[in-house]
């Protein structure tokens, strides 16, 4: 998925008045990998947005979807847009990964994400587990349970063959082009692969079927195979 920086996002349904998706551009360090926000339908009927983008022309189509109720920052590098979400949706709870908690005092957060949803929030909707074992990422990520979609972040990510060519050999020597996985830069990180194996059992106990993530096209089918298969390194 490479995400042109002349994109104009817009929000459109993952999974049938469930799972919403909408892409941005955006830079990080030059490279362009683009963004992706997740809109999840909770069983009252509100939304839960992940990892929101700048809003925009977007904003209008989230309105008419419900109300927003919650808002979450789900790694310490996803939170450049979320002052201007909470300044859009004031009443909407926020929560943020445990490094935000420091990295953003600004951010009127409620609490950090944990290994359960908090409670009174989206537990009967979604499940999320903190990513385990990495000295770097602090990324938590969630399960749509209605929908049987898996929320992934930057644990996860692949650069696809519309990429300009500097970015895919970058993908190349990152070891995600074509193929889902965690970047090098991250993988470098993770420093204890009993805590990490003890994260990804965890995923792969849930029962998902979809995947989707904030850089690499969507996975509507074959998702826990192919989260399998990033992560059978430590298996
Ligand atoms: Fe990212």
């Amino acid at each position: 998925m490479y995400t042109p920086s002349s994109l104009v996002p817009k929000l459109v349904p993952f999974v049938d008045d469930q799972v919403w998706t909408a892409r941005a551009p955006l830079r990080f360090y030059g490279v362009p990998m683009g963004s992706r926000m997740t809109v999840c339908r909770l069983a009252d009927g509100r939304l839960w947005v992940h990892s929101p983008i700048e809003l925009g022309t977007i904003q209008a189509a989230l309105d008419r979807l419900g109300e927003v109720a919650f808002a979450v920052a789900p790694n310490f590098l996803h939170h450049l847009f979320m002052g201007p979400f909470v300044a859009a949706y004031p009443r909407a709870r926020l929560f943020v990964s445990p490094k935000l908690v420091e990295k953003r005092p600004d951010l009127p957060a409620e609490a950090a994400l944990g290994d359960h949803p908090p409670l009174g929030t989206w537990e009967d909707t979604l499940d999320q587990a903190p990513f385990r074992g990495s000295s770097l990422l602090d990324e938590v990520v969630f399960l749509h349970r209605p929908s049987r979609t898996l929320i992934l972040c930057d644990a996860c990510m692949c650069m696809h063959r519309d990429a300009p060519l500097g970015w895919r050999l970058l993908g190349r020597i990152g070891g995600i082009y074509e193929h889902y996985g965690p970047p090098l830069e991250i993988k470098l990180t993770f420093r204890d692969k009993a805590a990490l194996r003890g994260f990804v059992e965890r995923v792969l106990s849930w029962d998902f079927d979809r995947i989707v993530l904030s850089h690499g096209d969507l996975i509507e089918t074959g998702g826990k195979e192919v989260f399998r298969r990033a992560y059978e390194f430590c298996l």
